[in-house]
């Protein structure tokens, strides 16, 4: 049997411009038990319908929307779902640019709220983060596999597993060290899980190239803060630039300097372990292109009092190393910390206040990324492009 999950009054008609999380505090209470399997009922205090989702007994996230309005959602929602997602994924033809590593499902933006699931050529690594996705664990296994898919490896991370109470896993068809796969041609290997993300930024994919093409248009060097495994860095040295990259992972910097000699780019880049905070001494010279790609710096709202300064001081440092008609790529891949964030980034660089920094394009995360509108959440990644004028 479904639960029913009442709204409190002032909560006012919920629809789909609210975004798709319900929190504890807009519940006035739930009628049965909160079963992860089902698909509960959510209802204003009416008594009339606002649409059909997914409980989370333990999170102030506490349901997920599937749908707004009366209907309720077929019982093979899932499966529909999961095939409408690959789906958009083959027509897009990955393949023919020379793409075989990129997200399969995007949780929210594909209807499928706590379920990630990302391609490394045959192999799959599947991430959940909610109670109710953890409970449907074995179906979507069930559907992939009839699907013939490569090796299977599921993480349950342990941080949703906090704010879940789902038990943290990392459950591996077979043990690999890496996972392989084709970005526009070139070869990458990353860490097998557990490792960041499921192992590769798929997100950044689009920008790589566009941010390749600008640095061999300006002509100066490239230097690729948060390098990872050389995603930037190796784009731009395909097309000649000379390369510096840093990033504070050892084992992100191995995978870096192998995937070059995997692609015949052994010279041209310097690989630099070092804190991207702290002073860069390590870093040298003048660049056509900086590439600024930090982690999850402001994953709760509170860290953005920290965050912003702390990205200011860093993009301080490295605006005098950009040459004059260069760029400067500033990322940010915490949905907290927005665009109006990274304007205040750059309004604190030498000659912002007489215009010597606008920006001259913004990116985000491509076609493989889609989000539901008004979930602000799902929109995290923020690529601004800035040039120094003079
Ligand atoms: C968002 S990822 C970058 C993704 C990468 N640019 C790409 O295109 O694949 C952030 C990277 O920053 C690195 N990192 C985290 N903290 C760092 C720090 N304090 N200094 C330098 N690198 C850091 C991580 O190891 C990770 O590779």
């Amino acid at each position: 049997v479904s639960p029913r999950i009442e709204l409190r009054r002032d909560v006012g008609r919920l629809g789909v411009a609210d975004g798709p999380w319900i929190r504890r505090r807009q519940i006035a209470r739930i009628v049965g038990a909160p079963d992860p399997h089902a698909v509960a009922q959510v209802v204003d205090r009416a008594g009339d319908t606002v649409g059909w989702g997914l409980v989370s007994a333990v999170s102030s996230i506490t349901v997920r929307m599937l749908a707004f309005g009366p209907i309720a959602p077929a019982d093979d929602w899932l499966q529909q779902r999961l095939a409408a997602a690959v789906a958009a994924r083959e027509a897009y033809r990955f393949d023919e640019e020379g793409t075989t590593g990129y997200r399969l499902v995007n949780s929210e933006g594909d209807g499928l709220p706590g379920l990630v699931i990302d391609r490394y050529e045959r192999d799959l690594v599947v991430q959940i983060t909610t109670a109710p996705m953890a409970a449907r664990e074995g179906a979507i296994l069930d559907w992939l596999r009839a699907r013939g898919e490569g090796a299977l490896h599921v993480v349950l991370p342990d941080a949703a597993g906090k704010v879940e109470g789902i038990a943290p896993a990392v459950r591996r068809d077979h043990e690999v060290p890496h996972l392989t796969f084709h970005e526009h041609g070139l070869r990458f290997d990353v860490p097998a899980p557990p490792s960041q993300k499921t192992g590769a930024y798929f997100d950044q994919r689009a920008n790589r190239r566009v941010v390749a093409h600008l640095a061999r248009r300006h002509g100066g060097a490239l230097l690729d803060v948060g390098c990872h495994v050389g995603g930037f860095a190796l784009h731009a040295r395909k097309l000649g630039v000379p390369v510096v990259a840093l990033d504070q992972s050892e084992l992100a910097l191995e995978l870096a300097a192998r995937n070059a000699a995997h692609n015949g780019l052994t010279g041209g880049i310097e690989w630099i372990r070092g804190d991207m905070f702290g002073a860069l001494d390590a870093v040298r010279g003048e660049f056509g292109t900086i590439v600024v790609d930090p982690p999850k710096i402001a994953a709760r709202r509170s860290d953005l009092d920290r965050a912003i300064p702390a990205l200011s001081r860093l993009a301080q440092r490295l605006a005098p190393r950009v040459a004059d008609g260069g760029h400067l790529v500033l990322c940010s891949c915490s949905h907290h910390l927005v665009r109006e964030h990274l304007d205040r980034v750059v309004a604190t660089l030498p000659g912002a206040d007489a215009g010597a920094w606008p920006r001259v394009q913004i990116l985000g995360a491509g076609f493989d990324h889609p989000t539901m509108p008004c979930h602000r959440e799902g929109e995290y990644l923020r690529v601004d492009v800035h040039q120094r004028r003079g």
